[in-house]
């Protein structure tokens, strides 16, 4: 299984899926490696050649800062690695994400190739080639937009990953097909979730991470298109703020799910009830604790904010995504 990420007709990345054990090979064409790894899945990860150095990074959100970046940068520099290096990022959102942004200023730029190992990263967070870390308090400040060489997607990586963080890669998937109008994997993925297991997931998690490749390719900047894949996310980043706030824990995943089912609410209430009756189905928490009062101040007094308005992407059906700015008086 392979695609290409397509820009302005040159092939900017690939995403390829298959066994862990095909990783090997596929690292030949390369001749140094550079491993930089989540310690939770370096037992999955095989032997790879031309291996000159391995780091492990500290996974948290604390953790995801410039001080982490520069550690990277310090191992691969005593690793001696050349401009012809490649890093090889095997791990979830966070570990792909620092990885990523340390190759992307490493001797002004090395390649760099990531392995996802959480399903928010397989259908997310590795494609795309947004890199980067949180600085001061916010998040994702620091970064740059650089594409991997390529995304290899194994789901047998998911063996391991803890349920909550699957829930919360889960709405991510669903949130992918939601957009997309080439299929019906929606229905699929809804299904599949009700009973996943890494056999059954291998092709769906492909396909969302090929919609995703086909989005980044026509708007790798995020000018147009690319802002569907933020479905959701409006209340979904203001449902993480007050959660914050009040020292609750609630997953990106979790924030996203009931983000989703609120902006749907807005655009198409019946398409609403079905989606939360799926969701549901699928394993997925969609009632956002918070009243509507709570997150208003957070949607629009961000830095998004343009007029008084903010905009949302918005849900007419099942694939068929408008996005619109609202006043708050609108919600
Ligand atoms: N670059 C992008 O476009 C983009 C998009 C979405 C999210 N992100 C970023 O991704 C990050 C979240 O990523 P994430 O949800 O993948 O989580 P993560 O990297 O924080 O990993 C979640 C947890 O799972 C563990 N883990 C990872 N793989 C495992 C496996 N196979 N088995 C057992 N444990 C495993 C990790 O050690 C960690 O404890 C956030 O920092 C977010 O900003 C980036
Ligand atoms: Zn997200």
């Amino acid at each position: 299984m392979q695609i290409d990420v397509v820009n302005g007709g040159k092939t900017v990345s690939k995403v390829i899926g298959g066994p862990v054990s095909g990783l090997p090979d596929l690292l030949l064409a390369y001749p140094e490696v550079f491993l930089i790894y989540d310690e939770a899945v370096s037992s999955a990860i095989p032997e790879l050649p031309s291996l000159k150095g391995s780091v492990a990074v500290d996974v948290s959100e604390e953790a995801k800062s410039m001080d982490t970046v520069l550690l990277l940068c310090r191992s691969m520099m005593e690793a001696g690695l050349s401009r012809e290096a490649i890093v090889l990022a095997v791990g979830g959102g966070i570990t792909t994400d620092m990885a990523g942004f340390a190759a992307s200023i490493f001797k002004r730029g090395i390649r760099y190739a990531t392995v996802p190992t959480t399903l928010l990263a397989m259908v997310d967070a590795a494609i795309g080639g947004k890199t980067g870390v949180n600085f001061d308090s916010y998040k994702n400040m620091l970064g740059a937009i650089r594409q991997p060489e390529f995304t290899y997607i194994s789901s047998e990586f998911l063996r391991t990953l803890p349920e909550r963080d699957f829930r919360s890669g889960a709405a991510e998937l669903l949130k992918t097909f939601l957009i997309d109008n080439t299929s019906s994997n929606y229905e699929k993925a809804v299904e599949v979730l009700t009973n996943p297991s890494p056999e059954t997931l291998q092709d769906l998690v492909f396909a969302a991470a090929a919609v995703k490749a086909s989005i980044v390719g026509r708007d790798p900047y995020e000018k147009g298109e690319r802002v569907k894949l933020n479905l959701g996310h409006t209340f979904a980043h203001a449902i993480e703020h007050e959660a914050r706030l009040r020292g609750d824990d609630i997953t990106h995943g979790e924030a996203v799910a009931m983000g989703i089912i609120l902006s749907a609410r807005l655009s198409n209430p019946a398409l609403a009830s079905r989606l939360e009756e799926d969701f549901r189905r699928a394993g997925l928490r969609t009632d956002c604790p918070y009243p509507l009062d709570a997150l208003r101040p957070a949607m629009f007094f961000d830095k998004k904010a343009e007029g008084g308005k903010v905009r949302f992407v918005l849900l007419r059906d099942i694939g068929d995504v408008v996005t619109e700015f609202l006043s708050p008086d609108e919600i």
